[in-house]
């Protein structure tokens, strides 16, 4: 499943460009995290969470785009690593993390991009299309084919994700029904 994400990976260290910083609230849900320095997944999370301070938080949407709710607007964030934007520039993927507060639901959406998910931290009830929710927890990974339906409830905890896309405009906006 990675594999045809890997080529996407080919050239994105050979520019580079600031994108300055801007810290959001959700980033500091890092700072609550109990990790574990001999799993991969949680040094990803030290490092992030070391460097939150000098990294660009955004958001996709806005209050007026009226396509999320206030507690999500509140409580989630992205950070991106690779993407035509940069960082690391790539117009062939798009890599960065993800996090979602507890409680927050993130309502069916798609885009062009495929996409995968690998869960770094927390569970929530993830939807494809109209299949019933499945809970996903830390190392489970979920691949999304192009414009297909997908979206997600947070449990009690945050929710951390490393997202890949690849494919299309590594920038669209996601679309809802
Ligand atoms: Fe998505």
């Amino acid at each position: 499943m990675l594999d045809g994400f890997r080529g996407g990976l080919e050239g994105c260290d050979l520019d580079w460009v600031s994108v300055g910083r801007k810290l959001l609230p959700a980033a500091n849900f890092l700072d609550k995290l109990t990790l574990d320095l001999s799993s991969p997944i949680d040094e990803l999370l030290d490092l992030t969470r070391q460097h939150k301070d000098r990294l660009l938080w955004e958001q996709s949407y806005s209050k007026r785009d009226k396509v999320v709710d206030d507690a999500m607007l509140a409580g989630y964030a992205f950070t991106e690593l690779t993407g035509k934007l940069g960082p690391f520039i790539s117009n062939r993927l798009r890599c960065g993390i993800g996090i979602w507060g507890p409680g927050i639901t993130y309502p069916l959406h798609w885009h062009e991009a495929e996409e995968i998910y690998w869960i770094l931290s927390g569970t929530a009830r993830y939807c494809i299309e109209q299949d019933d929710p499945v809970l996903q927890r830390p190392s489970d990974i979920i691949y999304i084919p192009s414009n297909t339906p997908h979206g997600f409830s947070t449990e009690d905890e945050p929710f951390i994700v490393l997202y890949l896309w690849q494919g299309a405009d590594l920038r669209q906006i996601s679309e809802f029904s």
